[in-house]
C-alpha cells in the first residue's frame, strides 16, 4: 500500500470471471478479502490456488494473494459480516425466455447478505444489470441502515487483471448523485443531495481505489442509474463500433475496397481512434452479446424504442458475419459442404480465453458440422470447454493434425500462434489450399504467394 492508505475488510459475493480477478486485484491492493461464491467446487479450487479458467496473470496473482494471508474463499455467506464492503459481482445471464438480463442471482446474493450488514456497510454493485436494479437493491437494504453505491467494471477477458488494477476510469454512482462533470476535486464530487452516510461510503470506495486514485486514474461519481447506464452505454458502443466496420467491410467487398486501409484510414482521425475497428466473424462472449439484447429490452421496457431498434441491428450484423462466412464456404464448394473436410482454428471468442460462450467459431464449426462437413477443430486454450458442451466436435491437439489433408481452413480465432503460421509449410499439409481468415489476421500477400486462394472479410 501507498500514501495515506489503509488496509479493508472487504467480501467479494460470486466468485466468476469478474468477482475472481477482483478479489484477486483487492489483495494485491493490500486489503484483507474473502471471496464468496455458492459454486463449492469453484471455491475448492480457488482456495487451493488454481484459476478456475484461463486468464494470463491470474495463477501467479491467486498464488500470491492467498500466500500472503490477504486472501481467502469460502462458499459461507455468513463469512462476509466481518468485512466492511462487499463488492457484489454475481452474473446477470441472458434470461433463458428472451433477451432481458436474469436478475436471480443478484437478488438472491443481496437477500442472503442482509442479515450480515450493519449501519456503516457499503455495498458496491460491480455486475452489469439493466438501469433502475440499484434502486430496488437500495430500497431493500434500507432497514439495515447500509449504503449502495453501484460501481460498474470494465475488465476485458485476457487482460482482466491488468485492467482491474489499472482502469481507465472509476465510476462510483450514489443515491443523491454526483456534482456537474469538470468539478472533481477530492471530496466534493457528490451531489447535494448526498447525506454523510453517502459521503462515507464514497471515501470507503477511494480507499479501495487509492492507489490507482493516486496515480491519476480518473474518478466519476454520479447517481445509481447513471453508474449503471455507464456500463450498458460503453459495451453497446464498442458493439456498436464492430458491427458499423463489418457493415463497412461488406460495401468494401461488395465495391471492390478493402476494410483494412479504410479501417487503418479512419483510425488516424483523433475524433475516431484506432481501437475496435477489426472486421470480421464479429464479437461473442459472456458480455457484448447478452449486454446489447438486455440494454435493448430495457430500453424497449422504458419507452424508447429507437435505441432498442438500434441495438437489434448491430446484433443482426453480427450474426450475419458468422452465417455470412458459412455461406461463402458451401459457395466455394458449390453449394455444398457435405463430405469436406474443413479445418477450423479457434474456438475461443477471443485468443488468450479459453471463454466458448457465444463464440462466433463455435457457431461457425457447429454449423459447418450440421451441413455435413468433416470439421476438425483445435485451439491452444477452449479445447477443454468444447468437449464437455459439443461432444459431437471433432478436436485436434497440434496444427498440424488439424490442417492435414484440408480442403479449407478457417481462422476463426486470431491467436498468435495461428497469425505466424508459415503458409508454405501449411500448404504441404493441406489437400487443398483454400483459406477464409474470419478475422483478417493473416498476411495476405505472403499466403497468396505460397499459393493459396485466400478469402478475407471485406477484402478484395
Ligand atoms: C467486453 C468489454 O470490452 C469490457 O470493457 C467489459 O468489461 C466486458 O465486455 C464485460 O462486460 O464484462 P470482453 O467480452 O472480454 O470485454 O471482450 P472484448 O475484448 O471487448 O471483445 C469482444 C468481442 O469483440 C470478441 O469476440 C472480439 O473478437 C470482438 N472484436 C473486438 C471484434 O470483432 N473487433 C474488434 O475490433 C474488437
Amino acid at each position: 500500500m501507498t500514501g495515506t492508505t489503509k488496509p479493508l475488510s472487504i467480501s467479494v459475493i460470486g466468485c466468476g470471471y469478474l468477482g475472481t480477478v477482483h478479489a484477486v486485484a483487492m489483495a494485491a491492493l493490500g486489503h484483507d478479502v474473502v471471496g464468496i461464491d455458492i459454486d463449492a467446487d469453484r471455491i475448492s479450487l480457488l482456495a487451493a490456488g488454481q484459476a478456475p479458467f484461463f486468464e494470463p496473470g491470474l495463477p501467479e496473482r491467486l498464488e500470491a494473494g492467498l500466500g500472503s494471508g490477504r486472501l481467502r474463499f469460502s462458499t459461507d455467506i455468513a463469512d462476509a459480516a466481518t468485512a466492511d464492503l462487499h463488492f457484489v459481482c454475481v452474473g446477470t445471464p441472458q434470461a433463458a425466455d428472451g433477451d432481458a438480463a436474469d436478475l436471480t442471482a443478484i437478488f438472491a446474493a443481496t437477500e442472503a447478505l442482509l442479515p450480515h450488514l450493519r449501519a456503516g456497510s457499503v455495498i458496491a454493485g460491480k455486475s452489469t444489470v439493466p438501469v433502475g436494479t440499484a434502486a430496488r437493491i437500495a430500497e431493500r437494504l434500507e432497514p439495515t441502515g447500509a449504503t449502495l453505491v453501484w460501481n460498474p467494471e470494465f475488465l476485458r477477458e485476457g487482460r482482466a487483471v491488468a485492467d482491474s488494477l489499472s482502469p481507465d476510469r472509476i465510476v462510483i454512482g450514489v443515491a443523491g448523485g454526483g456534482t456537474e462533470p469538470g468539478d472533481r476535486a477530492p471530496g466534493a464530487a457528490i451531489g447535494p443531495a448526498a447525506n454523510g452516510a453517502t459521503e462515507a461510503a464514497v471515501g470507503m470506495l477511494r480507499s479501495a481505489y487509492a492507489r490507482m486514485l493516486e496515480l491519476g486514474t480518473p474518478l466519476v461519481v454520479t447517481d445509481l442509474a447513471t453508474a449503471e447506464l455507464v456500463k450498458g452505454a460503453a459495451n453497446a458502443y464498442l458493439a456498436t463500433r464492430i458491427s458499423f466496420m463489418n457493415a463497412m467491410a461488406d460495401v468494401a467487398e461488395r465495391a471492390g475496397a478493402d476494410i483494412s486501409g479504410l479501417a487503418e484510414a479512419l483510425g488516424h482521425d483523433e475524433r475516431i481512434g484506432p481501437h475496435y475497428l477489426r472486421a470480421g466473424i464479429g464479437f461473442g462472449g459472456g458480455c457484448l452479446p447478452k449486454d446489447i439484447r438486455a440494454f435493448a429490452a430495457r430500453a424497449t421496457e422504458l419507452g424508447a424504442a429507437s435505441p432498442a431498434a438500434l441495438l437489434a441491428t448491430v446484433d443482426s450484423i453480427n450474426l450475419g458475419q458468422r452465417s455470412g462466412l458459412v455461406a461463402a464456404i458451401a459457395a466455394h464448394f458449390g453449394g455444398d459442404v457435405a463430405g469436406r473436410r474443413i479445418a477450423v482454428l479457434g474456438a475461443a471468442f477471443k485468443p488468450e480465453s479459453d471463454d466458448i460462450r457465444d463464440s462466433p467459431a463455435i457457431d461457425i464449426a457447429l454449423e459447418l458440422h450440421r451441413r455435413g462437413a468433416v470439421v476438425t477443430l483445435t485451439d491452444p486454450a477452449a479445447l477443454p470447454n468444447v468437449a464437455s458442451r459439443y461432444p459431437e466436435l471433432s478436436l485436434t491437439h497440434g496444427l498440424a493434425d488439424t490442417l492435414r489433408d484440408a480442403e479449407c481452413v478457417v481462422v476463426a480465432t486470431e491467436w498468435p500462434e495461428y497469425r505466424e503460421i508459415d503458409p508454405a509449410v501449411a500448404a504441404e499439409l493441406v489437400a487443398e489450399r483454400t483459406v477464409f481468415d474470419g478475422r483478417n489476421c493473416l498476411d495476405r500477400a505472403s499466403w497468396s504467394a505460397a499459393g493459396w486462394l485466400y478469402r478475407g472479410i471485406g477484402r478484395r
